[in-house]
């Protein structure tokens, strides 16, 4: 779903910094060779997650949900240089496209990938973060929540991804719909939560900020 008229996105792309070229090289090719290519975040999204990344400056940063690892590329580019990221997905197709992209850009060897179920793998990344990206099944986003905010440093971010649901958050609920159902206890949660201080931003399809305290 669009927010925005088309004309209204176009001028906002037009108006950011331009999608450096390995990452419209990666854009072009998940394009011709992958299924649902619409899940990738894209320009704007990813010079949103490249700037946001370079203000917060994290040694390590935590993704679930890699697909073929544009966002992955995007929050490299402010990790620190001793940093790392590492990210989750449960395809293992991908593994060797994302690798591929990953050894082509600056931070291949600082990229470690892990391939399974992110409720699994998150408890067995012995590390602190100071920025996490929750881009992978809905119906997970209160588990991956509930295990990353002890793994935060203080001041981390947390970004969480699609949480307007092609504004599904606003209409009535259907019953057999469970992504939109645990994405309006999530947006809820974020929000009340103690732990965090939230703002939900109208990028794209949702994208909250929540600051850990
Ligand atoms: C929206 S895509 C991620 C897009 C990517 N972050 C980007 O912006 O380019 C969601 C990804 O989550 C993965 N995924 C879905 N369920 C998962 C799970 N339970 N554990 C780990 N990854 C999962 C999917 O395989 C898919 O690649």
């Amino acid at each position: 779903m669009h927010f925005l008229s088309q004309d209204l996105e176009d001028y906002i792309e037009q108006h950011s910094e331009k999608e450096p070229a390995h990452l419209a090289a990666l854009n072009k090719e998940t394009y011709q060779k992958i299924l649902l290519p619409r899940m990738l975040s894209g320009h704007f999204q990813g010079r949103v997650l490249s700037m946001l990344s370079k203000l917060i400056r994290p040694k390590n940063i935590l993704e679930i949900g890699t697909y073929t690892g544009y966002s992955a590329l995007c929050l490299c580019e402010g990790m620190q240089k001793d940093g790392q990221l590492h990210t989750i997905d449960i395809k293992e197709e991908l593994v060797d496209f994302q690798r591929k992209h990953f050894d082509k850009s600056a931070w291949g060897a600082q990229i470690v990938q892990h391939l399974g179920e992110g409720v699994n793998i998150i408890p067995t990344i012995d590390l602190k973060f100071d920025l996490v990206f929750i881009d992978a099944d809905k119906e997970n986003y209160l588990n991956y929540f509930e295990l990353i905010v002890p793994k935060m440093n203080t001041g981390g971010i947390i970004l969480s991804d699609n949480v307007l649901w092609s504004g599904k958050v606003v209409e009535p609920l259907q019953e057999k719909d469970m992504s939109t159902k645990v994405l309006l206890e999530y947006n809820k949660r974020l929000a009340d939560d103690p732990r965090v201080e939230t703002v939900l931003l109208p990028i794209r399809d949702g994208l909250t900020v929540s600051r850990v305290l």
